[in-house]
Parts: structure tokens; sequence; C-alpha cells
């Protein structure tokens, strides 16, 4: 597929099967996510990568919205060093450029995500960086379930014609 196709096809995968992702899958993504643009290039990321079941289903108590991390055989925390860049709202948007780069690599390869929002939610955050055991200079960003898809979705019509605008509003 194309990129442009794979971009439109990329749905959030919220059921998936027990079939694991396999680690060079997982290399791939973390290698994808490492090529985003970051401000100044500073790239200021870690990736925490989450396979065992225990913690993964930990997770999806802790987060409100992430039920489907009961069924993911992996998850990957998307984080910014502050010692690196001192400016979470940089460090927000670096972290999503990063996040869409493993969504894009995942679906290339046949794995389903779903993007998880954790910042700016500070209960989230704060639960989240105990329980991974995160530094104190270490933001949680996104994180995102992985997995083989259990379910199919349909390529919604996005495209909206007046929302672009040309030269002024
Ligand atoms: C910043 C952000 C936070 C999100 N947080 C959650 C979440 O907590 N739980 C969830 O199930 N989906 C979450 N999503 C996924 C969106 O619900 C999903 O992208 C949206 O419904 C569009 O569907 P699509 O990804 O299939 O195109 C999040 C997406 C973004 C960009």
């Amino acid at each position: 597929m194309n990129l442009h196709d794979l971009i439109l096809s990329r749905r959030s995968i919220r059921n998936f099967t027990e079939k694991p992702v396999e680690p060079e899958k997982i290399n791939k993504m973390l290698e994808a996510a490492m090529y985003a643009p970051s401000a100044r290039n500073y790239q200021p990321w870690h990736f925490v990568v989450i396979q065992k079941r225990l913690h993964l289903d930990r997770l999806s108590d802790i987060h409100p919205y992430a039920g489907m991390l009961e069924t993911a055989t992996a998850a990957i925390l998307v984080c910014a060093d502050k010692n690196l860049e001192s400016n979470d709202s940089y460090n927000a948007q670096n972290a999503a450029a990063a996040t869409q780069n493993i969504l894009l690599s995942a679906h290339e390869d046949g794995i389903g995500s779903c993007w998880l929002g954790v910042y700016p939610r500070e209960e989230r955050m704060k639960n989240i960086a105990d329980y991974i055991k995160l530094p104190e200079h270490v933001l949680p960003v996104t994180l995102i379930a992985l997995g083989y898809p259990a379910e199919e979705k349909e390529q919604p019509e996005r495209f909206l014609p007046d929302r672009i605008h040309y030269e002024r509003w």
C-alpha cells in the first residue's frame, strides 16, 4: 500500500487477537518514531515497550479509556525527557509526531493500534509515571495499544473542502 492509502486506511483498533507482535515489528515502529520531526531536532523522546500481561492489564485499570489494553499484546509509552527539552508544549508536539509514525508503521505491518491520550491529564500522567517508575524528569505523553486486529473498520469520509483556506481566511 502506498503512504497515502496507509494514512487513509489506518483506524483505531480496540480488539486484538492473542498473536504477539514480533519484536522486529516493534523495533521498526520505534525506528519510525525516532525519525519524526522534533523542535530544534532535539529528539527528546524515550519509549517504554510493555508486553507483560500483568502490566498491560494494570495500565488498562489505570487509564480510564484504555479497556482495549486487556486484549492488546503490546503497548508503547511515548515519553519526553524534560532535561533535553524543557518546553512541555514542544514535548507534546514532538511525541505526537513520533506517535503518529508508530501508528502508521504498525498499520503497514498489519498491526492494529490505538492512541491513548496521557499528557496533559495530570491524574493519568501521575498514575502511569508511578506504575512505570519513570524518573522525575521524564514526562509520559501518549500510550499506544498494539496487537493483531480482531476487528475490521471501514474507511470514513473525512475530507472537508470547507475547512481549507487559501492565502487568507
Ligand atoms: C490525543 C488523542 C487522545 C486519544 N485518546 C484516546 C483514549 O484515551 N482512548 C481511546 O480509545 N482512543 C483514544 N484516541 C483515539 C481516537 O478516539 C481516534 O483516533 C478517533 O476516534 C478517530 O478514529 P480513528 O483513529 O479510527 O481514525 C485518542 C486520539 C488522540 C489523537
